[in-house]
C-alpha cells in the first residue's frame, strides 16, 4: 500500500514539474516571439540579431585606422592623398560606384601609396530596402570597376549608413567594416570641432569615419593626424588591422566599439 502511494505521489510530483516547466517555456517563448515581432517591423533593425565583431587590440599597440567614405572626389581626395603621402601614412577609402568614372588616377594612386580601397556600394542606397539581386549589383559594380582600373581586389565592404542585417551580411559574404568613431564631419562642418570629437574618443584600435568630399574634413584630417602622430599612434588600413585577407573574416562585421 505504502509502495503504491509513493508511486502515486511521485506521479503527481512529476505532473506538477512538467506543468511548471511547460508554463515557463510558454512564457519564455512568448517573450522571444514578441521581441521578433517588434524588431522585424524595420529591416534596418534586424541587425540586433547580428552583434558586431570586436577585435581586442593591445592598448600598447597604439594603432588606428583612418577611413574616408563617399569619394573619390577629384578635389579633396587628391589633397588628402598628398597629405598622407607627405606623412608616409595610410588610410582606407570606401568608394562609391557613381564617383569612379574619370577618377582612375586617384584609385591607382591610393593603391600605389599603400592605401586600401573599400566598397561603399554603387550609389549610397539603403541596402535593406533593396532586393537581393540589386544588393549584389551595388557591390559587384564597385568590385569590378576597381579591379579593372587598378588590379586591386577589394575585400572590405562598408554598407551605406552602416546597415548590417542578416540578409545583407549573407549576400555580401565578405568582411563588413564599420567604425568606432564617427567624426560627424558633415554635421559639425568645422575642422577644430571635428578633430576634437575624434581626438576625445581615440583609443588603440579606433576606426575613424571621415568623408573625403569636404574641405573641413580634409583640414580636420591634418589636425587629427598631427595629434595622433605626436601621441605615438601608427596608422594602418582596415585589412591590416583585422587581417581581412583571411577567408574566415567573410560574413563578419567589424567596428571595434
Ligand atoms: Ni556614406
Amino acid at each position: 500500500m505504502i509502495y503504491i502511494l509513493n508511486k502515486k505521489i511521485i506521479a503527481i510530483l512529476l505532473c506538477i514539474c512538467i506543468c511548471v516547466a511547460s508554463i515557463i517555456h510558454m512564457i519564455n517563448n512568448n517573450n522571444i516571439f514578441n521581441n521578433i515581432d517588434v524588431f522585424s517591423n524595420s529591416p534596418v533593425e534586424e541587425d540586433l540579431y547580428f552583434p558586431a565583431f570586436n577585435v581586442k587590440i593591445d592598448k600598447n599597440d597604439k594603432i588606428v585606422a583612418l577611413t574616408f567614405d563617399d569619394g573619390p572626389n577629384s578635389k579633396y581626395t587628391e589633397k588628402i592623398l598628398d597629405y598622407l603621402e607627405s606623412k608616409n601614412i595610410v588610410a582606407t577609402f570606401f568608394v562609391l560606384g557613381i564617383n569612379l568614372k574619370g577618377n582612375n588616377n586617384i584609385l591607382n594612386r591610393m593603391v600605389k601609396i599603400g592605401c586600401e580601397i573599400g566598397n561603399h556600394g554603387y550609389n549610397h542606397q539603403q541596402l535593406a530596402f533593396l532586393k537581393d539581386k540589386e544588393i549584389t549589383r551595388q557591390i559587384s559594380y564597385v568590385d569590378n570597376y576597381v579591379r579593372n582600373a587598378t588590379g586591386f581586389s577589394i575585400r572590405a565592404v562598408r554598407t551605406p549608413y552602416g546597415e548590417k542585417n542578416n540578409r545583407i551580411i549573407k549576400l555580401i559574404n565578405r568582411p563588413i567594416v564599420l567604425w568606432s568613431i564617427d567624426s560627424e564631419d558633415w554635421i559639425l562642418k568645422d575642422e577644430k570641432k571635428i578633430a576634437n570629437k575624434v581626438l576625445n574618443e581615440i583609443d588603440s584600435g579606433s576606426i575613424i569615419l571621415l568623408h573625403d568630399i569636404f574641405d573641413f574634413s580634409y583640414e580636420a584630417t591634418i589636425l587629427i593626424v598631427e595629434s595622433l602622430l605626436a601621441q605615438g599612434y601608427k596608422f594602418v588600413t582596415v585589412s591590416q588591422m583585422f587581417d581581412l585577407e583571411s577567408a574566415n573574416t567573410n560574413g563578419l562585421v567589424f567596428r571595434n566599439k
